[in-house]
């Protein structure tokens, strides 16, 4: 009796407060599971499935109230626990899912988290560097072999992809998304999903679930500093911010993460409209949603919450499902609806969200799936994962400069020099998030390019770029004094063929909490650059950074430059062979690069102005007086090693119905002498609409390979989902009026004509 009468209740509730969306499929089978699993629940059981608590590992903040190790088993021997992080590797997890699976009472298996952000154990490049390889197959299969090496660790959910816009360079964590535009970042947050999820159905072993996160807003927090408030319009939200979210919720994403920041002064983790709302009642969620690390609690310094209990009653109530490493639900939650404080209906439905999600891993059927030590040792560090991550990292490379052709070089007879610690480091190239993997395991650029031996490699460290080796949980500290080993680097430097020098951030500046007013080459790498080019100017300046830098100087002077930002584990084989012109490089920006500082956030869409758009009327144009407008390199820039040419646009009807397609096709012609891959960009601007619109929106891009002197026809295809936008009460329209679209090798784009909306 008992027990129909809270399964009744079960289900109505779960209609109450959240409307399933045919977006999101269930799983009628698995529903039932549910339910009757749920009717044997006690309060405190559903309780525990909501709490997350971090394993053995106090990593990105502060762990209040999670308690020692053995409070922790102890904890989850009562079943209070649904889930750990950061346990990784398969005796480690076997130890904790046997506890949940043989000594609770009811055995519901553990769901267990890892921030698998650019791969596991054999890294990829860093998030943002393999967005510029617009390459959505490699990135797809990047993300799958991430997966797959922590799948065989025995993880079984990742908290990535992040797919934060963010236009500021400044913000660390521009590294772990794709840079500032929402149309590329919906293409690589749905290929990410993809290569960790898979077709969705998890039979394979080796497909973990994905996490959307930060929701949301987390790249425009104020001033590009870390955990601050996110003040942005509904029009920025839903046509910028929110686009890859849904992108990646329309691809079957399995669970969502809320962001550190407030959204227009509401903490994301108790931001019912966002959470409730839109996510699980637009657009029809019907994973779970977790909080960022302790986010629930730091609803009380925000402000938000006058204490624990007020946490716990605002994050369920707004639909943060689980708790990460907060200490908020167990010990108040249970109480509070007891108290009738909290409905039972928003347990419940957490409930129903995280069991859902376990029961579609397999995790029922057999906890211990992800935990064979056979595959474990297969799998991790596998030839095939090494050329997976390798293949990833060329595509990621951007060619940003190369005037006097000096790449790709020679493969004999010539001198060259090479210099700089990032050259020798085989730690920096790691980037930041890399849990798993072991420090000093990246190929260097020094061994990568000690390969090719028809030349003579000459290498002289000649600047230290910090003063100790920094870690994931310390600050860097640069090289601002030592200028000792310059005299050596210039002494060799100066007889060369061409000098080679590898400068920029080391792979612990940007990331998590690592925000910096500066962008320029940090510590004296700069005066370090401009020595060296005053005893030989033949210099390939190849850049490690996490986040586009301001280089104004280099750009002016340095003939040539490489953008190679962090490329993970095969780091100094893919430059090498870039160098060496056995890949020829294909990568353009996802963000746009800053002349200086001052001009951050900066991005190719943004808005037209009222005023004149250019000098030559008089001073009051939208301008800075002491800089050119436009940046040093624009969004979607990248060379090759070869040229192409854009000509012979056409648009196949001049006329656009709601519902209807319009064909833009574009002749692209490798005009060089050798084979390239070259990414094509289609762009559109909405002359005329409810809500003023950027001068340019990314709407298409394609990669094409030409032989030398070889021409193909792209067509792009725009429809509905192209041409429409969110108007100012947030409902996706269509709007008649005149749309100019623009095709070429990067934003600025100049091949250009016009079609109507009727
Ligand atoms: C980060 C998240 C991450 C979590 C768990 C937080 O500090 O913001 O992105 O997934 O820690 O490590």
């Amino acid at each position: 009796m008992k027990i129909t009468q809270f399964f009744t209740i079960t289900i109505m509730s779960v209609m109450t407060v959240s409307t399933i969306n045919a977006q999101q499929k269930l799983n009628p089978e698995i529903e039932k599971k549910i339910d009757v699993l749920m009717s044997k629940m006690t309060l405190e059981e559903k309780v525990g499935q909501m709490n997350q608590y971090n394993g053995f590992w106090d990593v990105t903040g502060p762990a209040p109230v999670g308690g020692t190790s053995e409070q922790k088993y102890e904890n989850i021997k009562k079943g209070l626990v649904g889930s750990m992080l950061t346990v990784r590797g398969v005796k480690e997890v076997k130890a904790v899912q046997k506890i949940a699976v043989e000594q609770t009472r009811l055995g519901i298996p553990l769901i267990i988290g890892f921030d698998v952000i650019h791969g596991y154990k054999t890294l990829s490049p860093i998030p943002l560097a393999e967005a510029a390889s617009w390459d959505l197959k490699a990135i797809e299969k990047s993300a799958e072999t991430a997966a797959s090496e922590a799948a065989a660790s025995g993880i079984n959910w990742t908290f990535g992809p992040m797919m934060d816009v963010s236009k500021d360079a400044r913000w660390g964590r521009v590294m772990e998304g794709a840079g500032e535009d929402s149309y590329l970042g919906s293409k690589v947050a749905v290929a990410r999903v993809k290569g960790f999820q898979g077709d969705n159905t998890f039979k394979s072993p080796l497909r973990i679930a994905a996490t959307a996160k930060h929701f949301a807003a987390y790249g425009f927090v104020e001033s590009a500093l870390e955990y601050n408030a996110s003040e942005v319009s509904n029009n920025t939200l839903f046509n910028q911010v929110l686009p890859p979210f849904k992108a990646a919720v329309d691809t079957g994403l399995k669970t969502v993460m809320t962001s550190f920041n407030t959204i227009n002064g509401i903490p994301a983790s108790g931001d019912k409209y966002l959470l409730r709302d839109v996510l699980k009642n637009k657009w029809g969620f019907n994973g779970f949603v977790i909080s960022d690390w302790a986010s629930i609690r730091e609803m009380i310094p925000w402000g938000f919450s006058k204490d624990e209990k007020a946490a716990a009653i605002s994050a369920v109530e707004a639909g943060t499902d689980m708790d990460m490493e907060g200490g908020i639900y167990v010990p108040y939650l249970i109480d509070l609806v007891k108290q009738g404080k909290v409905k039972q209906e928003f347990v419940d439905d957490a409930v129903r969200r995280i069991l859902r999600v376990k029961y579609e891993l397999g995790l029922f059927d057999n906890p211990y799936r992800f935990l064979d030590e056979k595959r474990e040792k297969e799998v991790i560090g596998s030839k095939a994962n090494r050329e997976a991550v390798l293949d990833m990292a060329k595509k990621s490379i951007v060619l940003l400069k190369n005037d006097t052709n000096l790449l790709p070089l020679k493969k004999s007879g010539q001198k060259i020099v090479l210099l700089g610690y990032l050259a020798e480091s085989k730690n920096s190239p790691l980037g930041s998030w890399r849990i798993a993997a072991d420090s000093n395991t990246a190929v260097s650029v020094l061994e990568g390019m000690q390969q090719y031996k028809g030349n003579s490699l000459n290498y002289v460290k000649g600047l230290e770029l910090t003063t100790v080796e920094p870690t994931f949980l310390t600050e860097v500290q640069y090289n601002t004094t030592d200028k000792s080993g310059f005299e050596a680097a210039k002494n060799a430097a100066k007889d060369a063929d061409v000098v080679v020098m590898v400068l920029g951030e080391h792979g612990f500046s940007t990331g998590e909490a690592r925000s910096r007013t500066n962008l320029d080459l940090p510590g004296l790498q700069q005066e370090f650059l401009e020595e060296i080019y005053k005893v030989n100017p033949n210099i390939v300046l190849v850049l490690n950074n996490g986040r586009p830098l301001t280089i104004s100087w280099a750009a002016e002077k340095i003939p040539t430059i490489v953008e190679a930002w962090q490329l993970g584990t095969e780091t100094g084989n893919a430059v090498a062979q870039v160098l060496y012109g056995d890949y020829n490089p294909s990568g353009k920006l996802p963000m746009s690069f800053p002349r200086n500082i001052g001009q951050v956030p900066i991005s190719y869409n943004h808005y037209s102005t009222g005023r004149f758009t250019n000098k030559d009327n008089n001073v009051f144009w939208s301008h800075y007086s002491d800089v050119e407008k436009t940046p040093l390199y624009p969004f979607g820039y990248g060379l090759s090693y070869t040229t192409f040419e854009y000509s012979n646009l056409k648009i196949n009807k001049k006329t656009f119905s709601k519902g209807g397609k319009v064909e833009v096709s574009v002749d692209l012609k490798n005009t060089g002498k050798v084979t390239g891959k070259e990414v094509a960009q289609l762009y559109i601007h909405d002359e005329f609409a409810s809500v003023a619109k950027p001068v340019k929106e990314l709407k298409g891009f394609e990669m094409v390979e030409l032989k030398a002197g070889e021409t193909k026809t792209i067509t792009f295809t725009l429809t509905d989902a192209e041409l429409g936008f969110y108007n100012n009460q947030n409902e996706f329209v269509v709007e008649p009026g005149s749309f100019k679209v623009m095709v070429g090798g990067n934003s600025d784009a100049t091949l250009s004509d016009k079609f109507e909306v009727n």
